[in-house]
């Protein structure tokens, strides 16, 4: 886990997520969501947050968001580059009191790709400030996808054994999303760009889109 958060206060680590997304496809992404959550209120959270795009469009399309990050580099730049309310704190011990956010959002964050006691920890922290009602967002890689088959990656995906550890703490799950093509830089060259707009017809599917997306609810 120390290494994980070395590795993002390097500022390469910094430059290679700002140019990693396309801005445009991260706002269907995000719409998406939203339109899944038709009737949450509007405080959310995004653990993890990173370089703060994914907080920056939820704030453009009405949210109340505060971004919170362990790393320091992190944190600067989605202050400086992006203007976000942005809170320096680590996810499993989040610096918040009970039942405080609608909406808790997580995006690639290393606590829930780890191991199993630190999944359920984390899971646990995002519950307990979480209001009643309120909505718990997890979006790790998807462990279907033909992508993440060939590029083996090591980092846990969300499995049917997290929907049941998600049930036993008490949060039902609504629904799964399976969202996304290759990473950002794929809509850069034109010939990628032909390819990602073919693989993006099947993006929604479960063998193809690289984010699984499980939205619970806090009972
Ligand atoms: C894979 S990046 C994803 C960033 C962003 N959510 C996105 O989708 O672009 C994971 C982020 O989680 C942060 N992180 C890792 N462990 C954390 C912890 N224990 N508490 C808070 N943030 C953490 C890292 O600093 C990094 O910015």
């Amino acid at each position: 886990m120390n290494e994980i958060k070395k590795g993002y206060e390097d500022s390469k680590n910094i430059k290679w997520w700002s140019e990693h997304y396309n801005e445009q496809k991260e706002r269907q992404f995000i719409k998406k969501i939203i339109e899944s959550i038709p009737d949450s209120g509007d405080k959310l959270l995004d653990i993890g947050c990173g370089i703060g795009m994914h907080s920056f469009i939820f704030k453009n399309l009405g949210k109340n968001v505060i971004a919170l990050d362990y790393s320091k580099k992190m944190c600067d730049y989605a202050k400086n580059h992006y203007g976000l309310d942005v809170i320096r704190g680590d996810a499993l011990k989040l610096p918040f009191t009970s039942e405080k956010f609608d909406i808790t959002f997580t995006c690639g964050l290393s606590t829930i790709v780890g191991d199993e006691d630190i999944r359920i920890k984390s899971v646990r922290e995002m519950r307990r400030i979480t209001k009643k009602g309120g909505y718990i967002i997890l979006s790790t890689p998807s462990d279907k996808s033909i992508y993440f088959k060939f590029k083996k990656d090591s980092l846990h995906h969300l499995d049917d054994r997290d929907e049941g550890i998600l049930q036993k703490e008490k949060l039902d799950v609504i629904s799964t999303i399976y969202w996304g093509i290759l990473p950002g830089f794929m809509w850069k060259n034109l010939i990628l760009r032909i390819m990602a707009k073919f693989l993006e017809l099947f993006s929604r599917s479960r063998y193809i889109g690289i984010r699984k997306v499980v939205i619970c609810r806090k009972k």
